[in-house]
């Protein structure tokens, strides 16, 4: 077999941090690589450096027999090698066409003029080329969930045809039509006898598409499984340096719910994403929301949070109704949003300002004054809580990696005693062992009689975490379904679609 990727004796530094230490990673033509390492492992930034993200300190890429030295993404792009980023990769103020065909407008110039009709038809097959023709060509980029403008980005990498094709951490974002599209888009790669590297913290997917798997831990690579190889705790077990102890999700079934309402929903009507919706969360209630991605959940945390104002319902907790973010937080309600980079977080604030943030009143205490070293005692609790991997709390969260992001997000909340967590997605892109933590604190929080509203695409854990799950379809809920050690994926997925 032809090897078409070559990274030899790869080293990265961001100050402190060594990010990559004498990295070699090899893959071959008509193959799928996994990649898999705990959050901050060095995932992204060896596969970026070699999409032309950015630059090695030191260490040589070879690309089909050649060395490999992109100048930019788009100059990698155009020499054959694409990447699906982990983070948002529109520009979200222009139109779809504009980005899948970002730096390239000279191509639709005829003198002054762009031929926008030509691009627009070009861009509209890119997009039916990859399964997503729901999406038009003209729309504005903004105007799309997270789903749709990930799937925006794929059309744009997939139209220059990459040999190599860098998937980092995006199907987790996704739901199932997504993932689906992306697991498709892999396996015709390979029947073309291209390469594909695929980044992922979901084990059992990893496992069943990948051909071999190179594991990394702290910056350097651990091991390299092949598919005969691939053992479940072998494969944990390398990746966190010692076995993963404990249970996953909770294990226990038929725990008594409390009858006392924390939050209600009564008649909610959003446009057509929520039609006439109520519902109750009680209080030491862990509730499971799921659903296609379209269904409505994805809208339905955000009214619960205030943060959209429905045009008619009413949500209310015990203290009172909630029309505004301000009175959710109010009524000690805690928000973590699935697309966190533009809703959850400041990227470009520490660490510390988006944690302190949600907590100042805690912070503060009756005395009404934020001493400084009462809220880095404060923001320390929350990142060692979670075991955030930083270079010290004042770190910029953009310089964050993408899992170790997503805890901080948590983490804003988690330190503040929120009374009733809305988490949307909340585990996405984190590794097994943070997620293990994830769930014990939501378990914790509701055998402290506190309430979580678990917004989720991944069934597993919605099954093996809720007390109760509400399955939604086109804006209602469908059915609703009890904790119960029967309960399969098949069960819940009936009932969306
Ligand atoms: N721009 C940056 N500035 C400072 N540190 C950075 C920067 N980019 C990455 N790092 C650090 O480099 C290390 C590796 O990060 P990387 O993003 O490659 O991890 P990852 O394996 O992709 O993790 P995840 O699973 O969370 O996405 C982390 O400690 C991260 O904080
Ligand atoms: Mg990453």
């Amino acid at each position: 077999m032809k090897k078409v990727v070559e990274i030899s004796d790869m080293s990265k530094r961001f100050g402190s941090t060594i990010a990559l230490n004498h990295v070699n990673i090899s893959a071959y033509e008509g193959e799928i690589l996994g990649l898999i390492g705990e959050n901050g492992s060095g995932k992204s930034t060896v596969t970026s450096i070699y999409a032309g993200m950015q630059k090695a300190d030191s260490g040589t890429m070879i690309f089909e027999g050649n060395a490999w030295q992109p100048d930019s993404m788009n100059d990698a792009l155009k020499k054959g090698v694409g990447m699906i980023v982990q983070e948002n990769g529109t520009v979200p103020g222009i139109s779809v066409a504009e980005n899948i065909y970002l730096g390239e407008v000279n191509r639709y110039k005829k003198g002054v003029f762009i031929n926008r009709k030509q691009m627009m038809q070009d861009a509209q097959k890119a997009l039916d080329d990859i399964g997503a023709d729901h999406i038009r060509a003209e729309m504005i980029t903004g105007m799309l969930d997270f789903q749709d403008r990930k799937l925006v980005e794929i059309a744009r990498v997939m139209a220059n045809q990459p040999k190599v094709l860098v998937v980092d951490e995006t199907t987790t974002a996704l739901s199932q039509k997504g993932r689906d599209i992306i697991y498709s888009i892999m396996e015709r790669m390979k029947e073309e006898k291209k390469t594909v590297i695929f980044i992922s913290h979901d084990l059992d997917e990893i496992m069943r598409v990948c051909d071999r798997l190179t594991v990394l831990r702290d910056g350097n690579i651990i091991r390299t499984f092949t598919k005969e190889e691939f053992e479940e705790n072998a494969i944990k077990t390398s990746m966190i340096g010692r076995e993963l102890q404990g249970n996953y999700y909770r294990d226990d079934y038929g725990t008594p719910v409390s009858d006392k309402v924390a939050l209600k929903a009564e008649h909610i009507n959003l446009g057509d994403q929520l039609i006439d919706l109520s519902l109750e969360l009680h209080e030491g209630e862990i509730l499971g929301i799921g659903g296609l991605s379209h269904c409505g959940m994805h809208p339905l945390g955000k009214v619960l949070f205030g943060a959209i104002k429905p045009e008619s319902g009413c949500v209310s907790t015990k203290d009172g109704a909630i029309h505004s973010i301000a009175e959710a937080m109010k009524h000690q309600i805690g928000y973590v949003a699935k697309d966190r980079d533009t809703e959850s977080l400041n990227l470009e604030a520490s660490i510390k300002d988006n944690i302190a943030i949600a907590g100042l009143d805690r912070i503060a205490g009756n005395m009404h004054v934020i001493l400084p070293n009462k809220e880095s005692a404060y923001v320390k609790e929350q990142v060692d809580a979670l075991s955030i991997k930083c270079a010290g709390i004042n770190q910029y969260v953009s310089a964050l990696s993408g899992g170790n992001k997503q805890k901080v997000a948590f983490g804003k909340w988690l330190g503040r005693e929120s009374e009733i967590l809305i988490l949307d997605c909340p585990t996405r892109g984190v590794d097994i062992g943070v997620k293990q933590a994830m769930y014990q604190l939501m378990y914790r929080m509701r055998m402290e009689g506190k309430s979580v509203l678990l917004i989720s695409e991944e069934m597993a854990e919605l099954i093996g975490m809720s007390d109760r799950i509400l399955v939604m379809k086109d804006g209602k809920i469908q059915k609703e379904l009890l904790r119960s050690r029967e309960l399969s994926e098949a069960d819940v997925i009936q009932y969306m679609i």
